[in-house]
């Protein structure tokens, strides 16, 4: 199969755009819409797709190596697109650790997919942007390879996700989306039309995505672009970390609407979307969406 042929995949573009009914924006006037991104594809779902569609393209059939951590849902989503386009995957893991245990699920399906996992220290792991240390990486890996920054996030994935805001142009106010590194943000407040604004929250503590985000766009785009903004109040105590309330937000979420909801990332969007709502933020008559970037693992409990 060929690699630049991605619509051979059959992607659900553009994906769904769904008014829900929730008390808790209508008493305020709001219309609360989701946007399927989770629907695109079922290996490469939401800002998977969007971030590695350009990647791939430029990578025209060659090897991809890529990085992340034990549980990274790009590691999947690149593995699983190598199987079906038919390119080799190398994945840089996170902790030298894990190389002598069994795999979680998450690698054991990377593994299976195809992909050849390498486990580093974390102090390589933490270099892998210096040129001598991706040279090392590269030099054990199949030749010409295509690198892949960690998270997908590099100039063509920004670009990738200009097409989610080109999509929402005109249909929402406000768009919320979680954030990782940026690089959805950074593509969607692009393609947002004027007087459109983009909502980042930043699943990760520490404040710095603004300037991530930033870099991200000037890369992407040569200067900044849209109307953005970040709310860091819902990181909940950090990258993977939960809270009972957060919880609790996302099971009742879940019986509402009947959207299996992904607990990383989309949850702690949409507890930042509720809270903000009841606090007044919008405007009555606006419509916010919120986009739906990943779907939760087929592994997990069903909670439905
Ligand atoms: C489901 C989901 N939503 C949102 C994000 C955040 O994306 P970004 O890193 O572009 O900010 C990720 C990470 O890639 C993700 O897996």
């Amino acid at each position: 199969m060929n690699a630049l042929d991605l619509s051979r995949l059959r992607p659900r573009l553009p994906s769904p755009l769904e008014p829900v009914e929730d008390e808790r924006f209508a008493r305020r006037g709001l219309t609360l819409l989701l946007k399927r991104d989770d629907l695109i594809h079922p290996d490469l779902p939401g800002n998977k797709w969007r971030k590695l569609a350009l990647n791939l393209r430029a990578a025209d059939g060659r090897p991809v190596l890529t990085f992340g951590g034990a549980y990274s849902n790009h590691l999947r989503a690149t593995a699983a697109a190598g199987r079906l386009l038919g390119f080799p995957t190398v994945g840089i893991v996170r902790g030298d650790e894990l190389a002598g245990r069994p795999l979680n699920p998450s690698l054991a399906r990377c593994a299976a997919d195809g992909m050849r996992l390498e486990f580093v220290d974390r102090t390589t792991y933490r270099a892998k942007n210096d040129p001598a240390t991706l040279a090392k990486l590269l030099e054990r890996a199949p030749a010409g390879a295509y690198v892949v920054p960690e998270g997908g996030s590099n100039e063509l994935a920004v670009q990738g996700c200009e097409a989610l805001g080109r999509e929402l142009s005109g249909a929402a106010d406000t768009v919320a989306v979680a954030c990782g590194t940026g690089g959805t943000l950074a593509g969607l407040a692009a393609g947002l039309a004027p007087g459109q604004r983009a909502l980042g929250v930043p699943v990760l503590k520490g404040g710095f995505l603004g300037g991530e985000v930033r870099a991200l766009q000037e890369a992407a785009f040569g200067g900044p672009r849209g109307d953005w903004a970040l709310d860091d109040r819902f990181h909940c105590g950090g990258y993977a970390r939960t809270s009972p309330a957060l919880e609790a937000f996302a099971r009742d979420f879940e019986a509402r609407h009947g959207l299996a909801v992904e607990r990383l990332y989309v949850a702690k969007m949409l507890y930042g979307l509720v809270t903000l709502a009841e606090e007044g933020a919008f405007p009555a008559g606006s419509r916010v969406a919120a986009v739906v970037t990943g779907a939760p693992e087929p592994a997990d409990p069903v909670r439905l």
